[in-house]
């Protein structure tokens, strides 16, 4: 069968006169982290993008169905941004919330203004983990109160409090961090105990941190933390309802409630701006990073100005906190996502992706669930569908065959799959994605 190709694109990379691959692997190995892995036998290596794309040395086209690891909102390179950037770049790089700047402030009515309810008090940071560790700090300022509840199969960061309130082993190491924090179940309709045959499994999830609530701390707690949908865990879209019962369990605590909207908001899933709207409810704090930058180191926190005032007890300060350069990257980020109506492609194409591999799942039975919201879409692989062992290597080797195809995507949890492109996909890129999925299936069923 002849592979599809990737559908044309008006744009043509530099040619690249840098280091070649092998060089940049041996800096990389003696001058790096060597805990950092690569993706591909062969690694490959990025030196452009442009929208929906990205190039490698040699000028090869890559479609990035994964957006950057669920970062790249607007599209890589967005002319707006690098305009944004530019301008700023050369009136001013640098400067401190001890003196007043407009960008910082313009920027932070502009977010505030994409909240809901009280939510309008705004601290930058410059990532997700940073981000986290700012709200956990907010939540016991607040409530006076230590205990946290996190969820299994979540990921909030890579320093000591991002991974305390992390559950993955890969991703914790054997020094002391998690303090005070407890993690209830996964509220997994594939994999748990409750299905999506289950009216009520929302509510049965949520009653583990009453459980945990009763059971595991002083019965007061500071708060409760969850991604909108488990990113990192393998896209896990939790059943409707559940974050209604777990904000009441928590609420009637003593606690607050943080979304962590680092990968599900700016518009991603699609029906609304923030994930956490996809379940009804209206959290106390907000953390964000990701696409909340388009690729430049940014977070933020949003809480709600009672909360706030605890946090003025102590001087909270942050270097590079809403800089210049990067508070005009996000407002123009904003104005992009709006002026573009991405939320609303993001739910269309979102839709057409998910119904294209669904399809696929009635063809591949290796395929066990399909799911996600807008373009946060996640295909779990499995070996046997009743008994769901997980198909880990297969999975591997598909993510491998669809970057042979030229296109990126991205292995999460055990035995998923994520799919997160830029939010302006459009339907040619969608069908492609399916395509080539398919034709990777296929080869890996023939293998
Ligand atoms: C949901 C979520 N929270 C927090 C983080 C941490 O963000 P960062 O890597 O910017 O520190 C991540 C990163 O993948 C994430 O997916």
């Amino acid at each position: 069968m002849e592979i599809p190709e990737l559908p044309p694109f008006n744009h043509r990379p530099r040619p690249y006169t840098g280091p070649t691959p092998d060089q940049i692997l041996r800096l990389r190995r003696e001058f790096l982290n060597p805990g950092i892995f690569l993706y591909y036998k062969k690694p490959l290596t990025l030196v452009e993008g442009k929208m929906q794309y990205v190039w490698n040395e040699t000028g090869r086209r890559y479609l990035d169905a994964l957006g950057g690891i669920v970062t790249i909102s607007v599209g890589h390179c967005h002319p707006d941004v690098v305009e944004a950037a530019h301008l700023q770049n050369e009136l001013l790089q640098h400067s401190t919330t001890i003196y007043l700047h407009p960008m910082i402030a313009e920027y932070a009515e502009k977010l505030a203004s994409k909240m809901p309810g009280e939510l309008k008090v705004c601290y930058f940071v410059n990532s997700g983990s940073e981000a986290n560790d700012l709200a956990l700090l907010m939540a016991r300022a607040y409530t006076g109160n230590y205990d946290m509840i996190a969820l299994r199969n979540a990921y909030h960061g890579g320093n000591a409090s991002g991974m305390g309130l992390t559950a993955h082993y890969t991703w914790k190491f054997n020094v002391p961090h998690s303090f005070g924090v407890h993690h209830s179940i996964t509220p997994d309709p594939y994999r748990g105990a409750w299905g999506h045959d289950d009216s009520e499994a929302g509510k049965k999830y949520a009653a583990d941190v009453k459980n945990l609530i009763d059971y595991a701390t002083p019965g007061q707690i500071a708060g409760f933390i969850a991604e909108s949908i488990q990113g990192v865990g393998g896209c896990v879209v939790f059943p409707n309802e559940y974050l209604k019962h777990a904000y009441e369990h928590v609420r009637s605590a003593g606690g607050v409630c943080i979304a962590d909207e680092v990968q599900t908001g700016f518009g991603r899933t699609g029906t609304h701006y923030w994930g956490f709207e996809t379940q009804g409810v209206i959290p106390d704090i907000v953390s964000m990073a990701k696409g909340i930058g388009n690729g430049c180191p940014l977070g933020a926190v949003v809480t709600t100005p009672k909360i706030a005032a605890a946090l003025s007890q102590r001087i909270h300060f942050n270097t590079f906190g809403g800089n210049p350069i990067v508070s005009a990257i996000g407002k123009t980020v904003l104005e992009v996502i709006d002026r573009e109506k991405l939320q609303a492609n993001s739910l269309a194409m979102g839709r057409h992706l998910c119904a294209g591999l669904q399809r696929l799942k009635e063809q591949h039975n290796v395929i066990g669930d399909v799911r996600g919201k807008g373009l946060m879409i996640g295909v779990e692989l499995v070996r046997d569908r009743v008994t769901k062992e997980r198909a880990t290597t297969e999975r591997d080797r598909l993510v491998h065959e669809m970057f042979k195809r030229g296109v990126l995507i991205l292995g999460a949890g055990r035995n998923a799959i994520r799919f997160a492109p830029p939010l302006m996909l459009t339907t040619d890129q969608a069908d492609t994605i399916v395509a080539l999925f398919d034709e990777s299936l296929s080869a890996l069923s023939r293998a």
